[in-house]
Parts: structure tokens; sequence; C-alpha cells
């Protein structure tokens, strides 16, 4: 079966085609165009800035991801679009695109969760990967533990009560002046510091599984400003590896926490965050400590990118769950 999916969320337009039967996934064509270049200046998204960029790239994104899989219209047999959760004018862009496209097409559509599409993406490079398993999505916008019962059934067990963990970091690495978003430049600048030079509260709750990234944001906020008054000199490099550090602990004590009440068998890490390579190896430390099969998707399929839609569109067809020409936008989660 021939996906044609869209991704318009936040501040990635992608369009996505792939080729999907069974345990088969194969990516076709994945085009994202960030956005990120014309939020810089802000230091974070711009709803209205984000739609409009959106509008203007996704009938050429479109067009291009068709031509580079090598398929014209005809071809597809399902169109699957993000419509929850994210920014609302952004997601109206994809919903609306794509229902057009759909229409003119008539072809069937179906709505995918985003956060749904992020676990998704670790089909592509697990094969054999199936449902019933557990999942950590972590990324600029959610932070969640989630009871995977079936490729379409997602019970939230557990999430950030306050910042998510890639707002976190993106938060200190403006603080430091590395960059927007920080991510990455965090996760580089941690291998140079001393994780140990700082002292710094955890996210993780002692008496749930759920996170509390903003308190951990706020001490190194405070760290900062202390160290900066008293004239002192700090280092962003052990900055980097102690806030790094302690993410990576409390995702990892909470993984095992988590480990004890659903017993589960297969670990699935995505979102954005999940390309951070300390996370990426302490994972996998974790997971063959414990024997579980650990699947995260390829650092390029981390980020928000319309693959990840195709794959879980798929699963929402199969499922039977389609969408028509009444389908809307959500900004919170539905499905
Ligand atoms: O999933 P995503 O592309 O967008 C949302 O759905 O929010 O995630 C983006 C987030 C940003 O906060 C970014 O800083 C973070 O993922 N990120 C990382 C890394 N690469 C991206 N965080 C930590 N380490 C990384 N290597
Ligand atoms: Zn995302």
């Amino acid at each position: 079966m021939i996906i044609l999916a869209f991704e318009s969320s936040c501040d990635e337009t992608s369009v996505a085609v792939a080729e999907i039967d069974g345990e088969k996934y194969k990516i076709l064509s994945n085009i994202v165009a960030s956005q990120i270049s014309m939020h810089t200046l802000y230091g974070g998204v711009v709803p209205e800035i984000a739609s409009r960029a959106h509008t203007e790239a996704i009938s050429r994104l479109t067009y291009e991801a068709l031509s580079d899989a090598f398929v014209t219209p005809e071809d597809i047999d399902i169109v699957a679009v993000t419509s929850n959760p994210g920014l609302i004018g952004a997601l109206l862009v994809g919903v609306g695109y794509a229902k057009a496209w759909a229409y003119a097409h008539k072809k069937p559509i179906v709505a995918v969760n985003h956060i749904k599409g992020h676990t998704a993406a670790a089909y592509y490079s697990h094969e054999g990967l199936k449902a019933p398993f557990f999942a950590l999505v972590a990324s600029g916008g959610h932070t969640s533990l989630i009871d995977v019962k079936s490729p379409t059934e997602y019970v939230t067990v557990g999430h950030t009560r306050d910042d998510a963990a890639g707002e976190a970091f993106d938060k200190v690495a403006r603080l430091l002046g590395i960059g927007y978003p920080g991510g990455a430049a965090m996760d580089a600048l941690a291998y140079e510091g001393d994780e140990k030079a700082i002292k710094l509260p955890s996210p993780a709750l002692a008496d749930s599984i759920d996170f509390s990234f903003s308190g951990l944001k706020t001490a190194v906020i405070n760290y900062v400003n202390n160290e900066r008054q008293r004239g002192n000199e700090i280092s962003n490099a052990d900055i980097a590896a102690s806030f790094s550090s302690a993410v990576v602990k409390a995702i990892i004590s909470t993984l095992e926490k988590a480990h004890g009440m659903y017993r589960y068998e297969t670990l699935v890490i995505a979102g954005g965050v999940a390309a951070n390579s300390h996370i990426r190896r302490t994972a996998a430390e974790f997971a063959e400590g414990k024997g579980i099969r650990l699947c995260i998707p390829d650092r390029s399929l981390c980020g928000d990118n319309a693959a990840m839609i195709a794959a879980q569109g798929y699963h929402e067809y199969i499922a039977g769950n389609l969408a028509d020409s009444s389908l809307n936008a959500y900004a919170c989660q539905v499905t």
C-alpha cells in the first residue's frame, strides 16, 4: 500500500511517500522543510509565521515528494495527515491541504495523532516491531510514557507535569547562548564537561512515573545568575554535562520504575529528544541489562517528519479509522 503523508504540526513542513505492507515498511521519499531559520530571531516558534511558511511550502513539497518517490497521484492508496496535537494554525494547513488533495484524487484519508506518529517512526528501522510495547515520547512539546496496547490504542501512563524534556534542553541552551533549538548543541557540548560539576535536582518524581523538568531548568537559571553576579566564570560544558546527566538519569530511573509496574518486553523511545546520544547509549545499556528489546528510530526520523505519519496512518487505515471531509485539526490531543 502506498501512502502519501503530511506533517505540519509545528515548525517543520513535511511530505512523505511510504510503501507499507504487513511488516514491511519502506520510505520512498521524506521531504522535511525546516523553518528554524525563520524562528531563530525570536528564540522560539512564532505560530503565525509557522502557519504562513507551511502554506507557502506544502504544495511544492507534495510535488517533490511524489517525484522523488517516482510515483504519480494515481499510485497513492491512502492519504495520512497529522490532525492533533500541535499549533492549531499550523495543523490546519496540513489538514486542509490533505483533505483537498484526497478529495481531488478520490483517495481515502486518515487522521494521525502526532505522538503516535513519533513512535511509529520506529517501525522503519526495527523489523518485526509490533504492539504491545511500552513507549517514551520526548519532544519539544511532549514527554509521555505510554502503554501501547495495539498499534492504535495508546494509554498514557506518565507525563511531564510542566515543561517537556526538549523544551528544557532548548531553554537551557538559550540561556547559555548556544543556539536554537538547542538540544543537539547541548548533546555535543556535554561531552566536553564534567557531569558532577554542578549539583542539580532530578526531574524524576519519587511518587509516580511523571516528570517535572521545570525545577531542573530553574535550578540551572539560578546557578548561572548567581555565578554571574559573583563575577565567577561559568563553564557551559559543565552545565551541559550536569544538565544532560540529570535528564538521562531521570529518564532511565523512570523507565526502570515503569518496567517494575508494566513488565514490558519491548521499549520504544521516540521524539526529537530520542536523537540525544547520551540517552541512546544509556537506554541501550539499561535495556540490555533487563533483556528488553529497545527500538529507537534512526536519528534522522526522531524529529518531526511525514514518514512517521505514513507509518501510523497505515495502522489507522488497517484498524478502520477512516476520516472524511469533516476532519478537523485540534491543538490538544484528541485521538
Ligand atoms: O519531535 P520534535 O522534532 O518536535 C516536537 O514535536 O516538539 O522535537 C524537537 C525537540 C527540540 O526541543 C530539540 O531541541 C530536541 O527535540 N532535540 C534534542 C536533540 N535533537 C533534537 N534534544 C536533546 N538532544 C538532541 N540531540
Ligand atoms: Zn514532534
